[in-house]
């Protein structure tokens, strides 16, 4: 099993997904391989956030990935994309080439218990309490993954 997390920048919400999730699925004795990318360019190359790395790290996740784009070979290459927003959901839908690749991406709102918000907000631009709610967010979104994946 494959999966990709997607953001705007690659900086923020998706490598703060993929360390997240990559280490809950790890606890829990899932075999999955995992990594992120973003539908924009702009941040290529860059490590996380050192806002999103700081509040990752003392909740417990150390993030290492470094940005990069989305491709088109990540429709072969991944089971599941995971989008953050709507933005992110619209746009990699339009990247798809076919149904077959539209069809594996989905919404990490999907795996929210908590209804009251149906995306993961892009924190660049906020305080501190937007880092926070985006690891609250990830981490019960990934323990609902993690079930939904040991059903496939
Ligand atoms: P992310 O956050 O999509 O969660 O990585 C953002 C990072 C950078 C920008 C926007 C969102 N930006 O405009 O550069």
């Amino acid at each position: 099993m494959k999966i990709l997390f997607v953001c705007l920048g690659n900086i923020c919400r998706s490598p703060a997904a993929e360390g997240i999730f990559a280490q809950k699925a790890q606890n829990a004795g899932l075999h999955v391989e995992v990594d992120s990318a973003g539908t924009s360019a702009w941040h290529e190359g860059e490590k996380a956030d050192h806002r999103m790395r700081q509040t990752a790290k003392a909740r417990g996740y150390e993030l290492t990935s470094l940005a990069r784009p989305v491709r088109s070979s990540d429709f072969d290459n991944f089971d599941y994309l995971i989008a953050m927003d709507d933005q992110n959901y619209d746009d990699l839908r339009q990247k798809a080439a076919d149904n077959l690749q539209m069809d594996k991406v989905l919404r990490m709102s999907d795996f929210f218990t908590r209804k009251d918000i149906d995306h993961v907000p892009d924190p660049y631009y906020g305080g501190s309490k937007g880092f926070d709610l985006v690891v609250d967010l990830l981490e019960e979104a990934s323990e609902n993954l993690i079930n939904f994946i040991k059903k496939q």
